[in-house]
């Protein structure tokens, strides 16, 4: 699908509220530390298209009022050495692209299967550039022949994580349709780097997020596995495959004389993992592991203040060997995962945090090309990364032209990479985008169904 650049602007915040340096926290600065990119597909009525303003002046307008608020997203980051970067409130703006396409909204299907076209609807960001000179955030609006719209938004994920996106989106919208803003954000990354941290007991090796993920057995590093073709899934799970997931793990776990009640999250995380390692045709000894973030604003005590302007995930490990996925029952691997989660406790966080501030270089733990790159974090097999979304408040964005017809995450293109979204329509589905390598995506597909009982 073709798409022309009309125009480019710099938006800038309306005024100036603040001009100071902030050193960042570590969990800032660590994992993907690119921009995170989403879209957003809307069917403005006849009396928009037709209304004196236009949508992309309605845009600007708002975005020069919000960002007096998200003063942060209008700043830049540059390096300070150790791999550690530094936030600049300059104020330098944030970059809104107008384009045109010859495509039309019903080009894209069902959207979801057709993730491969939104890479044009996405502002470009320029990795080879300085990083001091790359927008915190950009956003394209694409207008197609039929009147129907596109926003693509790339938001770093070194100012901002999920919630924090969200927040910025929502209140964006917020204004654009004339309300005013809902609750401003809380921004102080101080609040992580606190020189007198709470002191813990729990020594590094409770960290395996710090360890470097296994191998493919008999390999010396992941080079090979990082350079293979992949290709992105879009896999919907209605709520009836849900809740047959759910009940198969509480009946299961009887045998063990338990019957626990396992998270939608904890079940189909499980359930792509089994899928994955089957996929993958491990042996029964690999080593394998699930890497995701949790949300520690209410985990910390006291919680964070409400809306927490930044980075607030830590990012933990599940492990186990693949025999073990493929053949127990799903409780197990359910378990495994839990685990994971119930570790993540006040004391857990600020180790953790300790833990980074004490590391004298933090360039290993950096995804910073996020596409191909040999360096940095890599979940691809013989592991995985399920980032859970399910519980964002994603659906529902209404910048005056109603509510979207489609929103999901833009490309993602690293073997392993997998998001968990809720439904489109808030009736208890679930959609998995999952990014695999060429060749295993197939098989993948075929376990992620006909392992769901009463489903072969
Ligand atoms: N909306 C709807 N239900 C919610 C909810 C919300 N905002 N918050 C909690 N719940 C309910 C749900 O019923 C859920 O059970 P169900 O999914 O079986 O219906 C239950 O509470 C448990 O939810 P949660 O505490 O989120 O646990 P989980 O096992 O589903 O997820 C984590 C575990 C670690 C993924 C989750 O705690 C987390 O941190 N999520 C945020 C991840 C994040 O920030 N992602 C973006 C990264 S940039």
């Amino acid at each position: 699908m073709e798409v022309s650049i009309k125009h480019s602007c710099i938006v800038k915040p309306q005024e100036r509220i603040c001009t100071s340096t902030f050193q960042l926290s570590e969990w800032d600065q660590t994992g993907v530390i690119t921009h995170v990119p989403t879209v957003y597909f809307y069917r403005p009525s006849q009396e928009w298209l037709k209304s004196s303003k236009s949508i992309v002046d309605t845009l600007k307008e708002s975005l020069s009022r919000v960002l007096v608020h998200f003063y942060p997203l209008a700043g830049r980051v540059r390096w300070i050495g150790q791999g550690r970067l530094e936030l600049l409130c300059n104020a330098k703006g944030v970059e809104l692209i107008e384009a045109n396409s010859s495509g039309e909204l019903s080009d894209f299907g069902d959207f979801a299967s057709q993730t491969n076209l939104f890479e044009n609807l996405l502002p470009y960001v320029d990795y080879d550039k300085p990083i001091d000179e790359l927008p915190l955030m950009l956003g394209q609006l694409t207008q197609f022949k039929c009147g129907g719209i596109c926003l693509g938004v790339n938001i770093s994920h070194v100012v901002a994580d999920g919630q924090s996106a969200l927040h910025f989106m929502s209140e964006w919208a917020r204004l654009a349709r004339g309300e005013p803003l809902e609750m401003a954000p809380y921004f102080n990354p101080d609040i992580f780097r606190s020189q007198d941290l709470p002191k813990t007991s729990i020594g590094f090796d409770t960290h395996i997020e710090f360890k470097p993920p296994p191998l493919l057995i008999g390999a010396n590093n992941n080079l090979e596995e990082r350079k293979k073709a992949t290709i992105v899934a879009i896999l919907p799970l209605s709520k009836e495959h849900v809740d047959i997931l759910k009940k198969d793990v509480k009946e299961g776990s009887i045998d063990d004389h338990n019957m626990y009640s396992y998270t939608r999250y904890e079940v189909i995380a499980a359930h792509i993992w089994r899928s994955a390692c089957k996929a993958r045709e491990h042996q029964l000894e690999q080593p394998t592991c699930l890497g995701f973030s949790i949300d520690v604003r209410n985990r910390l005590q006291p919680p964070l203040p409400p809306k927490y302007f930044g980075n607030a995930i830590l990012d933990v490990v599940a492990s186990s060997k693949s025999g073990d996925i493929m053949t127990k029952p799903l409780h197990y691997t359910c378990a495994k995962i839990r685990q994971a989660i119930e570790k993540v406790n006040n004391e857990y966080i600020w180790s953790n945090i300790d833990f980074w501030k004490k590391l004298p270089d933090l360039s290993p733990f950096q995804d910073l090309h996020a596409r191909k790159s040999m360096d940095g974090p890599f979940y691809g097999n013989p592991n995985l990364g399920v980032i859970s979304w399910l519980t964002l408040p994603m659906y529902g964005l209404d910048f005056g032209w109603g509510k979207e017809i489609y929103m999901g995450p833009g490309t993602h293109d690293s073997d392993g990479d997998c998001l968990m979204l809720p439904g489109p329509v808030n009736d208890g589905s679930v959609q998995v985008a999952i990014c695999l390598q060429e060749a295993h995506v197939d098989a993948f597909k075929k376990y992620f169904y006909k392992d769901i009982p009463g489903e072969a």
